[in-house]
């Protein structure tokens, strides 16, 4: 039996390279402007957010987007930032994040030569947005300790913070914090301190977007692969379903619709067709990874279950 041949609708041309091409690459991959890489769609839900954001930065008070893995906190929080031409600088917390990585630390070399002095301190995010006026997002706030969650808040209170051995420094007038987390019922978060709570003032959430948005979204994310407006809404239908099932803790976010839309595009434009059998494959592997079932429940039956529910 002779092998099927691998199809490719894009030739890759890219080659291995040796470490000069490496560093010329590298420097070349720096990011210089935060222009997100897909359009935001600043409509529905996202529409009030964004004018909620700009309220609270007028009236500086500090916002909290607050909604399931998905839902575009990320983006929303990025797009606003870009938008008003900010430095913007983010950090994902977990258990593991210190005071230190928002902080900055002195740099153990520069330090033997010079001393603690301001030459040899590397500033970590939260410190070069307050100094230079940007815009901070401490993503997954909910996941860092009471311990860290604390360390905002000097910053949020005050508008100072103190840089051990180097004193304490005001912030600039226009530095604005953006907090964002997942709903503190999910699995692997902790609570938000309550004193962090009684300086956060604004609590904007974000649920699943409307379909027209969703549909939008997903559009937007395959600028180069067509997919037929009957699989588009399949997919989008199918993502829904799993947001409505009981046996689903977890449902598919919008990064599952984006990948079921985009492997399913491929196909269509590779072989030219696509039968309901192939996209039912495509949909069980985003989804078995995409979706977390309730304690008890068979992720693969229930997924499934759904799959053949949506797609007859
Ligand atoms: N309003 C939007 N406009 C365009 N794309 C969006 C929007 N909301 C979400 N997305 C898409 O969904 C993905 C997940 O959003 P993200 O901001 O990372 O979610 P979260 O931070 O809530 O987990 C993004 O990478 C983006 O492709
Ligand atoms: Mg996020």
């Amino acid at each position: 039996m002779g092998k099927t041949p691998v199809k490719t609708t894009k030739k890759r041309t890219t080659k291995k390279v040796d470490n000069i091409d490496f560093n010329s690459l590298l420097s070349k991959s720096i990011i210089t402007d935060e222009k997100p890489e897909t359009t935001f769609v600043a409509k529905g839900q996202y529409k009030e957010a964004l004018e909620l954001l700009e309220d609270a930065e007028a009236c500086q008070l500090t916002p909290m987007l607050i909604g399931p893995p998905g839902t575009g906190k990320t983006m929303l929080a990025r797009s606003f930032s870009y938008s008003r031409g900010r430095d913007f600088e983010w950090l994902t917390l977990d258990e593991s994040t210190k005071p230190v990585h928002l902080t900055g630390a002195f740099d153990p070399s520069e330090t033997l030569k010079k001393g603690f002095v301001k030459e040899a301190f590397l500033a970590g995010p939260l410190t070069r947005v307050m100094v230079t006026g940007g815009i901070f997002l401490a993503n997954e706030l909910n996941r860092a300790t009471e311990y860290t969650q604390n360390s905002f808040l000097e910053p949020l209170e005050e508008r100072s913070l103190v840089l051990q051995k180097l004193g304490r420094i005001r912030a600039h007038p226009d530095f604005f914090m953006i907090c964002a987390a997942n709903p503190g019922d999910m699995a692997g978060t902790h609570r938000i301190s309550e004193a962090l709570k009684d300086r956060i003032k604004i609590w904007i959430k974000l649920d699943y977007p409307s379909r027209s948005v969703e549909m939008e979204i997903i559009k937007n994310n395959l600028p180069q692969t067509r997919l037929s407006s009957e699989y588009l809404d399949l997919t989008h239908k199918l993502i829904d379903a799993t947001r409505k099932g009981r046996e689903i803790e977890r449902p598919a976010s919008i990064r599952s619709a984006i990948a079921i839309a985009k492997l399913a595009g491929r196909k269509m434009e590779n072989d030219k067709d696509l039968t309901y059998g192939q996209f039912k494959k495509i949909a069980k592997r985003v989804l078995s990874g995409g979706i977390k079932p309730r304690p008890g429940v068979d992720a693969e039956v229930s997924i499934s279950k759904i799959i053949n529910q949506v797609v007859r």
